[in-house]
């Protein structure tokens, strides 16, 4: 038997009330294509997995790829497509936001139009996203926006999840894509470039169909950090955002414990001053463990191993902030400058050592 024409790769994370509708309205909207639907589940604790596995038990057009230990919508996507021999693919959602329909135009596309991906979109005519919410609404056109600014692209819709391309340029591109992130055309269309021909294809939004969205703060900030990765060239890490985030919040929740402190300590200011530092750190730890290093969280005794080691980093940081910017200072006069100067050192100091010695890669 020969491998289907068309792979549609979904990804997919507590979606069971959704496959089997899914795979009715491929069955529905393909006809005359020869296709397969690859799930790639992050072993969801709802049993996806199961339900593909049972409408591909008697249907060999359906597959399911289950990851255990990983999570991540790119990583997924880019594991799914590279996992099937068909001359085009294409990615789309699993709770039936993304229209089916469109599928065979798309197809065309890439066979007769000369394209290499043709991009679903929602922000032309043709197409719409009434139905996100008011502030989800917001974010997606600010992120477009944004992306415009700051990353050489012309797609009308970057943040789109659905899309179709050749298997051929997919796989010359794989290397260099990044699995962190929700991100996936738009690191195809940035990683392709100019050599990659890029078509659209609106389409209406639609409402989800079953379960919740998977959409939060934290997949907002993983955005905002590979726009700046993408903006330096790759020299600033996406995780420096996070931390970055993380140390500003520290010096709020240091105040707020400082003024605590001497509430209880109204004569003790250098006592106050030690307690809160203390509360920082450990807030700073803590958040960095769920929220920059998420993928490397500590537990248990290696936890408290790199809280130590992290305050051990966090001091010498803060020597090296005080040294520089009082040689700054006496040089140029400037406070704010120097302040600024050694704040920055300091951090940057935190965030290699941490990412070296405290959330070391496994
Ligand atoms: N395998 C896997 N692993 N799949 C995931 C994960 C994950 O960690 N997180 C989300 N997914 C799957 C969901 O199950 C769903 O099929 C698809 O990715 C999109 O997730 P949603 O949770 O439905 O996202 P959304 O509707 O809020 O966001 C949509 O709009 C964004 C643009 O504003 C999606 O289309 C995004 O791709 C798009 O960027
Ligand atoms: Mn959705």
């Amino acid at each position: 038997m020969q491998s289907a024409e068309l792979s549609i790769v979904v990804p997919t994370y507590k979606e069971r009330g959704n496959v089997a509708e899914l795979v009715r309205r491929l069955d529905a909207a393909l006809t005359g294509i020869s296709w397969e639907a690859i799930f790639v589940d992050d072993n969801s604790p709802d049993g996806t997995s199961e339900a593909v596995k049972d409408i591909a038990a008697g249907d060999r057009r359906v597959r399911c790829l289950r990851r255990v230990g990983r999570r991540g919508l790119a990583g997924a996507c880019i594991e799914g497509m590279l996992s099937s021999a068909s001359p085009f693919v294409a990615v789309m959602d699993a709770d039936l936001q993304h229209d089916e329909k469109v599928l065979p135009q798309m197809l065309a596309r890439l066979k007769t139009g000369g394209a290499d991906l043709v991009a679903g979109t929602r922000y032309v005519e043709g197409g719409s996203a009434d139905s996100f919410s008011g502030s989800r609404s917001a974010i997606s056109r600010l992120a477009t926006k944004l992306t415009h600014r700051l990353v050489g692209t012309n797609l009308s819709d970057p943040m789109s999840g659905f899309f179709m391309m050749r298997r051929d340029r997919l796989e010359e591109l794989a290397p260099r894509l990044s699995p962190v992130g929700f991100k996936i055309l738009l690191d195809i269309a940035a990683t392709g470039g100019e050599r990659l021909a890029i078509a659209e294809q609106p389409y209406v939004f639609g409402t989800r169909f079953d379960g919740e969205s998977k959409f939060n703060a934290q997949i907002g900030v993983e955005f905002l950090g590979l726009l700046l990765a993408k903006m330096t060239g790759d020299l600033v890490d996406p995780r420096f955002l996070f931390f970055a985030i993380v140390g500003t919040l520290g010096l709020v929740v240091h105040l707020i414990a400082l003024r605590l402190s001497l509430i209880f300590l109204p004569d003790a200011f250098r006592a106050a001053q030690i307690i809160a530092t203390l509360v920082a750190m450990t807030s700073n730890f803590l958040l960095n463990n769920e929220l920059t290093y998420r993928d490397r969280r500590l537990k248990g005794v290696a936890m408290l191993r790199g809280f130590v080691l992290f305050c051990l980093i966090g001091s010498v940081g803060a020597l090296t902030n005080v040294d520089l910017a009082s040689w700054l200072y006496t040089e140029r006069q400037v406070w704010w400058v120097a302040g600024a100067a050694g704040a920055l050192m300091g951090a940057l100091w935190n965030y290699a050592m941490s990412t070296l010695f405290v959330w070391r890669a496994r």
